[in-house]
């Protein structure tokens, strides 16, 4: 990037935010870096420990609910990145929680970014969709969310679109689809089976258990590190547009097994129970030809992906 560029990463101490830091300061060069978190899932600082050493990044414990935007108003913000979001099961436990960070927390940063002219950037998800009948997930398609997380989400969506309609707001928004990798999440039922059973096996386990049917249940994986340059190439190529981020693939649990199973040289035993749940159902892959439209290709398959994130665990 040429000039000086200054931008604000929200939920910047997780999971995608610390990586999407690391790109920002050692590959674009970003003169500054602030980033707002509250804490709420990671407890501490660990995802970021190796980037707090660094003058261009400040560290602010925050809740964006409520955060008071005008310490930024005489610095040089070119863009803000929004990703802080409490996970969809806290969500589920903690309902005024859940609202108050999604909903209150995007209006906070959607003023912001009106009222200083600074590129907005989105993380959505697939949660937006919920029950789709036609696969792969285009981005036109209705949404009908069905969790107070995936409601939250689509509000924020429609609220950044009204915004620009009435003033005028440069925005990126993203869908992420399954999203795994180092420094991932432990505490959700989703994709963070990954990291639970590569820590059962590295505790010496060789029994994991399934929820549901392992043939049935599918999950779209797309790598952290490939989701960051989704975020850096729409965000930078693209304007007032949303973007599914997914590698168009469906991975049954029985095959991201067998792949776990490869990458540890363990041979495991699946212990199947009963499950009810549907919403990790067959087909679920997300379309990604708008973004596949600016260069980009998922460039982490799940093998490779899944020895990373093994080496982390
Ligand atoms: N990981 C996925 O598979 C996935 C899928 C779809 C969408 N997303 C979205 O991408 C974004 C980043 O996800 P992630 O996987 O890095 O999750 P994460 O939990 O690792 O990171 C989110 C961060 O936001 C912080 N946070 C939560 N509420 C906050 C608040 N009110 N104020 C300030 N900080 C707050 C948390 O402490 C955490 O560090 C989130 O918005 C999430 O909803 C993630």
């Amino acid at each position: 990037m040429g000039g000086k560029v200054q931008s604000i990463i929200t939920g910047g101490a997780g999971f995608i935010g610390s990586h999407l830091t690391d790109r920002l300061l050692y590959n674009l060069d970003f003169d500054k870096i602030y980033l707002i978190d509250n804490l709420i899932r990671t407890d501490n600082l660990r995802n970021i420990n190796h980037l707090l050493k660094n003058d261009r990044v400040e560290f602010i414990e925050s809740d964006i609910s409520k955060f008071d935007f005008s310490k930024f108003v005489d610095r040089d913000i070119t863009h803000l990145f929004h990703l802080a979001a409490p996970r969809i099961n806290r969500c589920a436990k903690y309902n005024r929680e859940g609202h108050e960070s999604i909903a209150n927390g995007g209006f906070n940063v959607v003023n912001y970014c009106i009222n200083n002219r600074v590129k907005l950037f989105f993380s959505s998800t697939a949660s937006v969709y919920q029950k789709p009948k036609i696969f792969p997930i285009k981005e036109d398609m209705a949404c009908y969310p069905h969790t107070i997380y995936g409601s939250g989400k689509l509000y924020t969506e429609n609220l950044i679109k009204s915004y620009d309609n009435m003033y005028g707001l440069d925005y990126t928004i993203n869908r992420f689809f399954s999203v795994y990798g180092v420094r991932m999440d432990n505490s959700g039922a989703y994709t963070e089976v990954i990291f639970n059973w590569l820590k059962s096996i590295k505790d010496g386990n060789k029994e994991l258990t399934v929820f549901g049917n392992p043939d049935e249940k599918v999950l779209d994986l797309v790598y952290v590190e490939d989701v960051v340059e989704a975020i850096l190439s729409t965000t930078f190529n693209s304007n007032k547009e949303v973007f599914n981020v997914s590698t168009e693939t469906g991975t049954t649990l029985r095959e991201l097994i067998e792949c776990i199973s490869k990458v540890t040289g363990v041979d495991i035993e699946i212990d199947m129970v009963a499950d009810s749940r549907t919403d990790i159902e067959k087909k679920r892959v997300g379309d990604t030809t708008k973004l596949r439209s600016l260069g980009w290709r998922p460039e982490i398959d799940l093998e490779e992906g899944i020895t990373r994130t093994w080496k982390w665990v």
